[in-house]
């Protein structure tokens, strides 16, 4: 079987002719990695993987980061349970948003297992950061290129703060005071992936909270533009879930968002997430814009 990578309307591609039970080998993993690198998203279908499988699979890329606030599998800390249940109302990943860039070495990527699904609704949402990037004009992407940006998860996971307030919390979302201690992390508005070279947007709505030393209602209105520009169709794939799909998304190239439109049925993912490595903003850009100022 040879790898074959199928790209999606908006972000993403799929990836044929693999079959994650088994070792990849050498090639197979580096086409892999490399349609991960281009397309920011990649998706697999069909596939039988247990949980010893996704533990091998996901370390193969990175060392698997144990998740502080979701609850975990109980034989399995390594991966996370993002699960509804049928009484339920609020979901787990329901707004735009990209994981853990709230850390100093924000993780590289989640690969998400559905292991229970709706009769239907429950599809993933996702956006291309590098395509929203692109269609800015030069001269925003030369400013935006000099900013930086403050991320936070205080007021998602701590005690009282979003989940605590929702019915998604409960004992799916815990360790409340570790997210009261996290310190704001800076990262550059615009980075220089790690793996691909290409620029990408790296500001989200969930856990981006303001532009560093702007005014709080200047950087308010550029981050409300910014949110509105990277959603637009162009930029988003909707994934629907099938038995047996997997999904492998960059956390530094896309964002993502969890359907909530399936009350009164259960949805159980498993997900495990990889570290990634300091973030560096886009050099290019940032010459550009030190050219600008002389
Ligand atoms: C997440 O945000 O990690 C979950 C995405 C999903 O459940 O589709």
């Amino acid at each position: 079987m040879t790898v074959q990578i199928q790209p999606l309307h908006g972000v993403g591609a799929e990836i044929l002719g693999v079959d994650l039970d088994r070792e990849l080998s050498n090639p197979e993993f580096d086409a892999v990695r490399a349609a991960y690198a281009e397309y920011g998203v990649i998706f697999f279908r069909d596939q039988t993987i247990d949980e010893d499988q996704h533990i091998a699979f996901a370390r193969r890329w990175a060392p698997i980061n144990i998740n502080r606030f979701l609850a975990t599998h109980p034989d399995h800390p390594e991966i996370a349970l993002v699960s509804k249940e049928r009484e339920q109302r609020e979901n787990i990943g329901g707004a735009w948003h990209t994981d853990h860039s709230y850390d100093q070495i924000p993780a590289m990527g989640s690969i998400l297992v559905a292991r229970e699904l709706p009769p239907e609704g429950g599809n993933t949402l996702f956006a291309s950061m590098y395509g929203a990037f692109n269609a800015l004009s030069e001269e925003r992407q030369r400013q935006l290129s000099t900013l930086n940006a403050v991320h936070s998860a205080r007021h998602i996971f701590a005690k009282g703060a979003y989940y605590g307030n929702t019915d998604a919390g409960g004992s799916r979302i815990g360790n409340a005071e570790a997210a009261e201690h996290l310190v704001d992390a800076i990262h550059p508005v615009v980075i220089e992936h790690p793996l691909s070279g290409k620029h990408a947007l790296y500001v989200n709505p969930a856990y981006t909270i303001r532009i560093e030393g702007w005014p709080e209602h200047e950087s308010r209105a550029l981050l409300m533009e910014l949110f509105a520009h990277c959603i637009q169709g162009e930029f988003v794939h909707e994934f629907v879930w099938r038995p047996g799909s997997i999904a492998f998304w960059d956390n530094r190239a896309t964002w993502h968002f969890a359907k909530n439109d399936y009350h009164g049925h259960r949805r159980e993912m498993h997900r495990i997430t990889v570290e990634g490595e300091p973030l560096r903003g886009a050099p290019a850009c940032g010459e550009l814009a030190a050219m600008g100022d002389h």
